[in-house]
């Protein structure tokens, strides 16, 4: 594997019990400490989609708004927030999708993405693939083409991109 993913591996701190007991969480927050690490994120993804065509970089609330911007300005594409429900102030559309216990939301401004065009999803972290797969549904709606989703983890156990109907998933670093 790429010698950067050790060392960004090594910056996400790991908390257990978060937000509940029995959670070990895997946060990426101490990651953007260590400048290299970072730096080192955001060059893994830039080189591999700088070449794709991505017209859009379409980031999910409340991570992807940390590292799509960096990587949007890198490979000269656009960023779209996808925001959790009521935060867009203008007409949006939403995707509802199912939880452990209940249902959440997202939502995405009407106008921000076009019909045709090729879209890089990113986020922080894969878990269920319940809030993927609500991103992949909102923007394919629109008409335009989801070419990939890149996160800086995914966790194995709960095989989220079996929900993402074969859609590709890449990921710097995995934990059971
Ligand atoms: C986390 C994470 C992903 C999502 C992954 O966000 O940043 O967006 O959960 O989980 P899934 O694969 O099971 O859908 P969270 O819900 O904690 O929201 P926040 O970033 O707004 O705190
Ligand atoms: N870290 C961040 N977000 C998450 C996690 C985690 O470990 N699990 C589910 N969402």
């Amino acid at each position: 594997r790429d010698s950067r993913v050790a060392r960004i591996d090594a910056a996400i701190r790991v908390i257990p019990d978060f937000p509940k007991p029995g959670i070990l969480f895997r946060d990426v927050t101490t990651l953007l400490l260590d400048h290299q690490a970072f730096k080192d994120s955001i060059d893994i993804f830039v080189e591999r989609y700088k070449d794709l065509k991505i017209d859009v970089v379409a980031g999910i609330e409340a991570r992807g708004f940390i590292f799509g911007p960096p990587v949007a300005l890198a490979i000269g594409a656009k960023f779209v927030p996808i925001r959790k429900p009521r935060k867009l102030p203008g007409e949006v559309i939403s995707e509802e999708y199912t939880l452990e216990y209940g249902t959440d939301c997202i939502e995405m401004h009407v106008g921000a993405i076009q019909s045709g065009e090729r879209v890089l999803i990113v986020d922080d972290l894969i878990a269920t693939g319940g809030t993927l797969q609500a991103a992949i549904k909102l923007i394919e709606r629109v008409g335009a083409e989801v070419v990939e989703c890149a996160l800086l983890v995914g966790l194995t156990d709960l095989k989220g991109h079996l929900k993402l109907g074969g859609k590709p998933v890449f990921v710097l670093v995995e934990y059971e």
